[in-house]
């Protein structure tokens, strides 16, 4: 549903984005996570017909952005990071605005704009001015406007910026429902636990360039944890522990943290039924064991260089 060929956008000498390929399914939501100034504005904004690249193509349900602009227009939502400021505007009235630029016919405003302000529930603020809400409510205003026209793709630019922990979490059921209505997804974030949960794919971009695409699994196995184990034994039984464990071909490596045993197997944590079967057998008396968490911060870090456009 989205696609990027080699897209290149050069703002003077600064190449904010070199070669960048993307390829989004329908249906999908697509992290797009970065740094600042990693160029994830000036891709979405491109996508979003709002920006010519240098060089390269980029595709929005197979139509070129520099050819079909009215018709991308129609089917994409694009929430830019910054919402701009409306004096005195009321709610439905900053929608219905909305509602009248996308040629909808004055009929069916109403309802429309009745609809996303349900969907993002928001209908209590209705009569409300835009200028009064709070930054998570403006952040749903700003779902809620895109969603007038109905578009099949949405292109949100940091959505979750500056939001509390809950309106974060509300957003993100926002956007699975969005999902589920069908609607292809992408957007933007600097932090990769934001996405975690709700992204099928991510994209890790960095000075204008793709790090990492992949899924989070993907991910994990990037970082090896899918072959790290932790285990806690019974006081005063670790030594012995260790020692049966290092008996065993699949484990490549044991290192000892306070009580816990952290291992590391050779391939998938698939053998780590090997691990409780030692373990019972040489009657030791397993407390837990559990695969590792993934450490999102250091993936991020793993994955980018630190490198400053
Ligand atoms: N209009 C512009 N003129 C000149 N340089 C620009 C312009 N817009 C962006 N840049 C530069 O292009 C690079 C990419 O910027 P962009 O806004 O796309 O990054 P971003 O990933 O969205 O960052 P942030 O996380 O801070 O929003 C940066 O180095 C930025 O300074
Ligand atoms: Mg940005």
């Amino acid at each position: 549903m989205i696609e990027t060929k080699n897209l290149t956008k050069y703002y003077g000498s600064l190449a904010a984005l070199q070669n960048l390929d993307l390829h989004i399914g329908a249906g999908e939501i697509f992290g797009f996570i970065g740094p600042n100034g990693a160029g994830k504005t000036t891709s979405m904004r491109i996508l979003a017909t709002l920006l010519d690249q240098t060089s390269g193509t980029a595709f929005i349900d197979g139509m070129n952005v520099n050819k079909n602009g009215k018709k991308i227009r129609k089917l994409v939502g694009y929430m830019p990071d910054f919402m701009g400021v409306y004096d005195d505007l009321k709610v439905f009235e900053y929608l219905e605005f909305f509602a009248a630029a996308f040629s909808i016919e004055r009929k069916q405003r109403k309802s429309i704009v009745q609809g996303v302000l349900e969907l993002t529930d928001l209908q209590g603020k209705s009569h409300a001015a835009v200028d009064s809400l709070s930054r998570g409510m403006q952040q749903r205003l700003g779902l809620a406007r895109v969603l007038i026209h109905d578009p099949k793709v949405l292109i949100l630019d940091e959505p979750a910026s500056g939001l509390d922990p809950r309106a974060r979490i509300e957003i993100r059921g926002l956007l699975r429902e969005l999902k589920n209505m069908g609607k292809t997804i992408m957007i933007s974030s600097h932090i990769l636990s934001e996405l975690e949960e709700i992204c099928d794919q991510v994209g890790i971009i960095e000075c204008g360039q793709l790090v990492f695409n992949g899924s989070m699994e993907d991910i994990r196995q990037k970082m090896g944890v899918n072959r790290k184990v932790r285990v806690q034994v019974a006081d005063g039984q670790k030594d012995i522990a260790v020692k049966l464990l290092n008996n065993i071909e699949d484990i490549e490596n044991i290192n000892t943290e306070n009580s816990h045993i952290a291992i590391t197997l050779r391939e998938t944590k698939k053998n780590e039924g090997i691990i409780a079967k030692t373990l019972v057998n040489g009657d030791i008396n397993i407390i837990s064991i559990e695969p590792e968490q993934l450490n999102l911060d250091d993936a991020f870090l793993h994955l980018t260089k630190g490198l400053v456009n």
